[in-house]
C-alpha cells in the first residue's frame, strides 16, 4: 500500500541496421618487444540472412612490415561473401584475411579495419579468438591508443576490463547546455561546473535538434573535456513503451505495445553511437529506465496503489523485456556501465517491496539475451528528494518503548534515509544473484534539505511522532511526494566513492528542471498533467491522501523552472 517514487521480436526487415556491438578480446599482454594485438569485431548491420562486420585490429607489438594475416573461426554457419581492406578466404569455419598490399605495414599502435559482408542463419555469434601472424590477440590493459596516437588513457584502457568503480580517478562530464542555464540564474555560477545527467528522454534526443545537441554532440564535447584523462559521461536511458505508468507528468512518446520501436529506433541507435571506437576511452554510465521496474512491484493489482497502466505494463512484459534489451546492448560495449534504477527508500524500503524488487531486476537482467553480468550497479533516489542521511534519528531508536518504525512518517519502513537504503539494496541485489562487485549511485541533486527549516537537533522525546517529525531533515509533507518539492535544497555535490558500497554521489536530475507542470499544459512531448504537481491537490493512495507539497507555477517536466532552481540554491545542504 505504498506510494511511488517519482517517480517482440523486432521486425527483421532486410537491411535493418542493428547496433554495432564491439567485442573486445582481452587478456594479459607481454613485454614491449613481444608481439601483441587487440581485435574488435563489430557487427555493423544485420538482417535475417546476412550481416556486415568490421574487424578492427591494433598491433600492440613491434612494427610489422612484411604483411599480416588475421584469422578466426566462426562458431556457426557464417560465410564471408565479400570483403574489403584485406584479402578474405574461408575454409569451413576458418576465415583468413591477408593484408591488401597497401596496408601491409602496421606500426606499433597502428590499426587496420578489414570488413566484410556475409551470410548466416540462426544466431550470429561473434568469434571468440583471433590471431595475427600466428599470435593470439589478447588485448592489453596497459595504456593503448586507438585512433589517435596522442590520446592515451590510463587503466582501464579502451578495450580493457571495466573499472570496478568508473568514477574512481575520473572527472565527470559537465553538460554545457545545463551549465549555461545555471550560469544565467542569479547565483547559479556557483554550481554551473557540476556534472549532471544527460537525459535521452525521446528518440529525437539521440540526433538532437537545432537548439540542443544530440548524443554524438555530447560525446564529442566529452572527449574535449576529457583531454586524454578518464572521464565519466552520465546518460539517462528513459523512453520505455508506456513510460511512467503510475503517473502522468513524464508519460513518453512510445505506446504500451511499442517495444519494437524502443529497440530499433531508440536503444539500437544509441548503442551504435556508444560502440564507435572514437568514444572508447570515455566511461559511459547508463542510468536504466527510471521508475519502470519499481512500478511493476508496487503499483500493480492487487495493491491499492495499482494503476491500470502499470497493470498493462506488467501483463505485456514490455518493461522487463525493454530493460533486458537495453542492458544486453549496452553491456556488450566495453566502456559502458549499466546502473538500473532502484527507486528510493520511501518507495522500496518496505520489506514487501525490497526483495521482490531485487528479484524483478534480476529477472529483467536475464531477459532479452542479457545476463546479470551486464549490470554494473544500481541507482537510488533519481530525481527524488529522500535525505541522504537523517542525522537526528535512526531506524533503531525508540521513544517510550515505541520504535521509530511505528511513527507516522516512517510507517514501518526499514530505512530512514538514502544511504542506509542504498547500502542495504546492494546486499539484497547480491542475494538475488547479482555480481558481488555491484556498486550504488545516489542522486543527491535535490535532497539537501538545508535552509532555515532544517532542524538542528533531535525532536522532543514526548511521542515517537514528535521525535521523528521534530528531528527529520526531510521536510516533505509525506514521503510519497515527488513533484517539485517545496523546501528542498541541493544535496551533496557529486563525489566518487563517498561511502562503502557507493560508487558515487551524482546529480542525475539536473537541478532547475521541472518534475511536471502544476496545471494542464498542451504539448507534443506526450507529457500529461499529474495532480501531484499541483500544490492544491489533496493526494491519492500513493501518498496516503496528503497534500502534494509541490511548488506552484511549474512548467512541463524537463523544462527550466527558475523558481525551483533558486529554492535549491537557497536550501542547499551542505550550504553553498
Ligand atoms: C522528464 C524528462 C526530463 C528529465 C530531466 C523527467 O521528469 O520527463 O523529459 O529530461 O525529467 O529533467
Amino acid at each position: 500500500m505504498r506510494f511511488r517514487g517519482k517517480g517482440v521480436s523486432a521486425p527483421s526487415a532486410v537491411g535493418a541496421v542493428l547496433a554495432m556491438v564491439a567485442v573486445p578480446v582481452v587478456l594479459g599482454s607481454s613485454a614491449e618487444a613481444a608481439p601483441g594485438c587487440k581485435v574488435e569485431y563489430t557487427i555493423t548491420n544485420q538482417w535475417d540472412t546476412g550481416f556486415g562486420a568490421t574487424v578492427t585490429v591494433t598491433n600492440l607489438g613491434d612494427p610489422i612490415s612484411g604483411g599480416w594475416t588475421l584469422s578466426w573461426d566462426f562458431s556457426g554457419n557464417q560465410q564471408v561473401q565479400q570483403g574489403w581492406n584485406g584479402t578474405f578466404g574461408q575454409q569451413g569455419t576458418r576465415v583468413t584475411v591477408r593484408d591488401a598490399g597497401w596496408n601491409g605495414s602496421l606500426g606499433t599502435g597502428a590499426t587496420v579495419s578489414p570488413g566484410f559482408n556475409g551470410s548466416h542463419s540462426g544466431t550470429n555469434e561473434k568469434p571468440a579468438v583471433f590471431t595475427l601472424n600466428g599470435t593470439t590477440c589478447t588485448g592489453s590493459t596497459v595504456p593503448t591508443t586507438t585512433t589517435s596516437p596522442t590520446t592515451t588513457t590510463t587503466t582501464p584502457g579502451p578495450g580493457g576490463p571495466k573499472a570496478d568503480n568508473p568514477y574512481a580517478g575520473a572527472a565527470v562530464y559537465v553538460n554545457p547546455e545545463w551549465s549555461a542555464k545555471a550560469t544565467a540564474e542569479p547565483g547559479g555560477a556557483r554550481i554551473a561546473n557540476q556534472p549532471t545527467g544527460v537525459w535521452l528522454d525521446r528518440i529525437a534526443a539521440i540526433e538532437g535538434t537545432s537548439t540542443s545537441r544530440g548524443l554524438r554532440g555530447h560525446l564529442d564535447e566529452a572527449l574535449r573535456q576529457a583531454a586524454g584523462k578518464p572521464l565519466v559521461v552520465q546518460l539517462v536511458i528513459y523512453n520505455l513503451p508506456g513510460r511512467d505508468c503510475a503517473a502522468l507528468a513524464s508519460n513518453g512518446e512510445l505506446k504500451a505495445d511499442e517495444l519494437p520501436r524502443y529497440r530499433a529506433e531508440y536503444i539500437d541507435p544509441i548503442a551504435t553511437i556508444l560502440a564507435d571506437p572514437k568514444y572508447a576511452a570515455l566511461r559511459v554510465v547508463t542510468v536504466i529506465e527510471i521508475d519502470s521496474l519499481p512500478n511493476l512491484v508496487t503499483n500493480v493489482t492487487p495493491r491499492p496503489t495499482a494503476t491500470p497502466q502499470c497493470d498493462v505494463m506488467k501483463a505485456n512484459g514490455n518493461y522487463v523485456a525493454g530493460v533486458g534489451y537495453a542492458l544486453a546492448k549496452f553491456g556488450a560495449i566495453p566502456n559502458v556501465y549499466n546502473y538500473i534504477d532502484a527507486g528510493h527508500h520511501g518507495w522500496l524500503g518496505w520489506d514487501d517491496n525490497l526483495g521482490p524488487s531485487a528479484a524483478l531486476f534480476a529477472q529483467a537482467a536475464k531477459s532479452s539475451g542479457s545476463t546479470l553480468a551486464n549490470v554494473h550497479g544500481f541507482i537510488a533516489n533519481t530525481a527524488n528528494y529522500g535525505a541522504l542521511k537523517e542525522p537526528y534519528f535512526t531506524v533503531n531508536d525508540s521513544v517510550g518503548g515505541a520504535s521509530v518504525r511505528t511513527s507516522k512518517w516512517v510507517d514501518w519502513n526499514r530505512y530512514v534515509d538514502e544511504l542506509s537504503y542504498a547500502q542495504a539494496f546492494r546486499q539484497e541485489a547480491i542475494r538475488a544473484g547479482f555480481p558481488a562487485e555491484v556498486g550504488m549511485l545516489i542522486d543527491t541533486s535535490r535532497n539537501g534539505w538545508g535552509g532555515t527549516a532544517r532542524p538542528s537537533g533531535p525532536g522532543p522525546s514526548t511521542t515517537v511522532d514528535a521525535y521523528v517529525n521534530g528531528g527529520r531533515t526531510d521536510r516533505r509533507i509525506h514521503l510519497g511526494n515527488w513533484c517539485n518539492q517545496a523546501g528542498a535544497g541541493l544535496g551533496e555535490r557529486p563525489k566518487a566513492a563517498p561511502e562503502a558500497g557507493i560508487d558515487a554521489y551524482v546529480w542525475i536530475k539536473p537541478p532547475g528542471e521541472s518534475d511536471g507542470a502544476s496545471k494542464e499544459i498542451p504539448n507534443t512531448e506526450g507529457k500529461g498533467f499529474d495532480r501531484m504537481c499541483d500544490p492544491a491537490y489533496t493526494g491519492n493512495p500513493r501518498n496516503q491522501n496528503n497534500m502534494s507539497g509541490a511548488l506552484p507555477d511549474a512548467p512541463l517536466s524537463g523544462h527550466w523552472f527558475s523558481a525551483q532552481f533558486q529554492e535549491l540554491l537557497k536550501n542547499a545542504y551542505p550550504a553553498l
